[in-house]
């Protein structure tokens, strides 16, 4: 396993993986733009980016429209590696509780344009087989092309058998829950499930409630959360969702079909979620989540922590840190020190080491 401290330390990379930004270039030239003039393209890569983004924000429930040409032009070109990096950010907190340890084989529920599969071969992680599932011709049809040289050997399909299921299959929906009213049956005959969901408090607040209710029938999760409580952040509140955020450098060709649009996706937010049929191991219990930023007031700074069933944040004293407050950023693990003082909601830590990185 990786040894890791937060996300950005690790560095998310630095570009697509050189075969994956070939091909795309490739698509993107058969979808018509001029990828020779890159301020052009860039332009009109942002206009469907829009498209999709307006589309998505009018039909929250609609799936993809893939015969759309400004919808393929948005997906290859900008979606696929944002979700591409993202997925990385995810898969390097599984790792970080060895969460996939033991997995044979996966699928990939709406698989797209295979985001997924790029971010699994990016964490070094392979498995026997996987099977993405996607009901798009159009996606498929892309995905072939830019999984040429995927480490595990992959297949579609556009459903799943469930009397045909094989042991020790993760099964994952990313960004494809959004799309679906519940979850397909054959996920529970699966060993374990990630789901990874946009940020939106609508979004993130159903995924919470999915996890109670998967909790229900036998599952454990195994993350963000550090227990099986209820969520103080649904439960505990109307306001709150819980989602993560990773830091990371946009290549230069990204960061010019920004410069066109009001989206900026300076960091990248998604909320997720990881079960497994068994219980996580016991060196994961007694850690907390952050679940929110740094929060800094006159003489203290507070921050919304994960430990337990209650809804409390780790707050710092300024004279206690007079060079500045801990590092510690929203999906950080961390080992809170038994003992520390609680005065309400917040847990007092006057020492560096009464919240440490875990
Ligand atoms: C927003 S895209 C996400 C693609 C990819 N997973 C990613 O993270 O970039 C959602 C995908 O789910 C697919 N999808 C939605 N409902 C589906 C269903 N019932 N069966 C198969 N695919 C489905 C859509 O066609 C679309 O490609």
């Amino acid at each position: 396993m990786q040894e890791m401290r937060h996300l950005d330390h690790m560095k998310l990379p630095l570009d697509l993986p050189e075969d994956v930004r070939t091909v795309q270039l490739s698509l993107l030239k058969e979808l018509g733009l001029r990828t020779d003039d890159w301020p052009r393209s860039a332009r009109e890569i942002a206009k469907a980016v829009m498209a999709l983004s307006d589309f998505y924000a009018k039909h929250p429930e609609k799936s993809s429209p893939w015969s759309e040409r400004w919808a393929q032009v948005a997906y290859v070109a900008y979606y696929m590696p944002l979700n591409f990096w993202r997925l990385c950010g995810v898969l390097a907190r599984g790792q970080q509780i060895n969460f996939f340890e033991g997995f044979e084989h996966y699928i990939d529920f709406g698989s797209g344009l295979g985001s997924l599969g790029m971010a699994f071969d990016q964490g070094g992680l392979r498995f026997r087989s996987g099977q993405c599932v996607e009901r798009s011709h159009e996606a498929i049809s892309f995905h072939r092309k830019l999984s040429g040289s995927s480490r595990t050997p992959i297949d579609w399909s556009s459903s799943v058998s469930i009397t045909q299921m094989r042991p020790n299959t993760l099964a994952i929906l990313s960004y494809s829950f959004t799309e679906l009213t519940e979850l397909p049956p054959w996920v529970h005959k699966c060993e374990g499930l990630l789901i990874v969901e946009p940020s939106t408090r609508d979004d993130a607040r159903r995924l919470q409630k999915l996890r109670a209710s998967l909790l229900k029938v036998g599952w454990y999760v195994w993350g963000p959360c550090t227990h099986g409580g209820p969520c103080p952040l649904l439960e505990l509140s109307e306001r709150d969702w819980c989602h993560d955020r990773f830091e990371w450098t946009q290549p230069e060709w990204l960061k010019s079909i920004e410069t066109h649009m009001p989206i900026k996706n300076g960091t990248l937010p998604c909320s997720w979620l990881m079960l497994r049929k068994t219980s996580p191991s016991q060196k994961n219990v007694g850690k907390a989540r952050m679940t929110g930023d740094l929060q800094e007031f006159k003489g203290f700074a507070k921050q919304l922590t994960c430990l337990d069933a209650t809804r409390e944040f780790v707050a710092w004293q300024k004279r206690d840190f007079k060079n500045g407050y801990p590092d510690i950023r929203r999906g950080d693990l961390v080992q809170i020190k038994e003992g520390l003082i609680i005065r309400g909601n917040e847990i007092r830590a006057a020492h560096a080491e009464d919240v440490s990185l875990a």
